[in-house]
């Protein structure tokens, strides 16, 4: 069973973990195994950035869980953007990103947000898209080869 729920502390290292392994390996449509777009993005997927932003009154995040395995990881800011979304290889398509996303949205609505932004990967257009986000704008040059692809949601 998939439990959704905020992160913790004792989170950081499993949860940077899947950070790491999910941009490396499930967003190699973006990144295209350039080590320095790669190694920009990962650079601050760090077990002390993470517990920064858990820390931080200005973002919430959140964890999937199944047993003792983090399968997911997701953050969103106050001001209704969405920072992370990002599955542990091999737990895509099972619904795992739409839960997170949907306790994100959740959140959102409790603190009276009207929309929700994110910069999307390649690898996740089709999925924001299924979630009711359209794009808000041409795509951004990001690190290196990568670019980051607009998108926004009308709660
Ligand atoms: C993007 C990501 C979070 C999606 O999570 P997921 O668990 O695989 O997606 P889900 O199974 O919850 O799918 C939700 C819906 O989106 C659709 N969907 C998901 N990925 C899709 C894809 N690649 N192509 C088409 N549709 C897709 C599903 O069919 C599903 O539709 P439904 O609600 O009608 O059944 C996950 O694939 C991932 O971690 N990707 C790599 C990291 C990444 O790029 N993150 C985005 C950073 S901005």
């Amino acid at each position: 069973m998939i439990t959704i729920r905020t992160a913790e502390p004792r989170d950081a290292d499993a949860a940077v973990d899947v950070l790491r392994r999910s941009i490396t390996e499930l967003c190699r449509v973006d990144h295209q195994n350039d080590a320095a777009a790669l190694a920009g993005w990962l650079a601050n997927k760090t077990p002390q950035n993470f517990l920064a932003w858990l820390a931080s009154k200005n973002n919430l995040c959140m964890v999937a869980e199944e047993g003792a395995c983090l399968m997911g990881v997701g953050m969103i800011g106050r001001n209704g953007r969405i920072h992370l979304l990002y599955l542990s290889p091999g737990a895509q398509r099972r619904g795992i990103g739409k839960a997170i996303y949907l306790a994100m949205e959740r959140q959102a609505q409790t603190w009276g947000l009207q929309k929700l932004s994110t910069e999307s990967t390649t690898a996740a257009c089709a999925f924001y898209e299924r979630m009711g986000f359209t794009r808000a704008g041409a795509a951004v040059p990001g690190l290196g080869v990568t670019l980051s692809l607009p998108y926004e949601k009308t709660l």
